[in-house]
């Protein structure tokens, strides 16, 4: 991996321009964004491809407008104690995750019903978001439609900050 500090919301813009650019209706994507979230320590190719998969799990799987928030949050990551990190919720409107999937989807090749995936995308979102020493979990929005939400750590390193 090849880190540097990365502007997250930046990188989530550039994404969401690139799929409206490929064809996607502009109001599919909501993306919302808190003041002052803090850069993080990350390799920007990888993050790219973690925005990628869940942004296309999300057209393809999901359906409606896709909302992506970035915060700002103190919290535990696995069993440590409370550290600054910055979240990343990617939410869709569709038939969502059911719960007895939720356990499945970061595995190697699950892919449900879906036709067409390999059922790769999770499985390497969930290596890479771990190898940056975050964490991703899997949820069910408000309106019934899947939610991802991954973490990760809002430190860089103090010889670069
Ligand atoms: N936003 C979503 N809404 C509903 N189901 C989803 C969503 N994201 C993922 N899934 C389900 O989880 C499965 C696994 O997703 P994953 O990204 O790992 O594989 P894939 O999209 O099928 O294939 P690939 O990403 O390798 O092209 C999907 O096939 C789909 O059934
Ligand atoms: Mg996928």
């Amino acid at each position: 991996m090849r880190r540097q500090p990365v502007d997250v919301p930046t990188a989530v813009r550039r994404y969401v321009d690139r799929m409206v650019a490929s064809g996607h209706a502009e109001s599919t994507f909501q993306v919302v964004v808190e003041r002052e979230v803090p850069e993080v320590w990350a390799d920007p190719d990888r993050l790219d491809q973690v925005l990628a998969n869940l942004l296309e799990n999300a057209v393809r799987h999901g359906d409606g407008t896709v909302e992506v928030v970035v915060a700002a949050r103190t919290e535990p990551i696995g069993d440590g104690e409370p550290v600054p990190v910055l979240a990343v919720t990617i939410s869709d409107e569709g038939e969502g995750i059911a719960e007895e999937d939720m356990q499945r989807v970061f595995t190697r090749f699950w892919h449900g019903r879906s036709r067409g995936g390999t059922g790769l995308g999770l499985y390497l979102v969930r290596g890479l978001i771990e190898a940056h020493g975050g964490r991703i979990a899997v949820s069910r929005a408000p309106s019934g439609g899947a939610r991802f939400r991954f973490t990760l750590p809002a430190e860089v390193p103090e010889h670069v900050a």
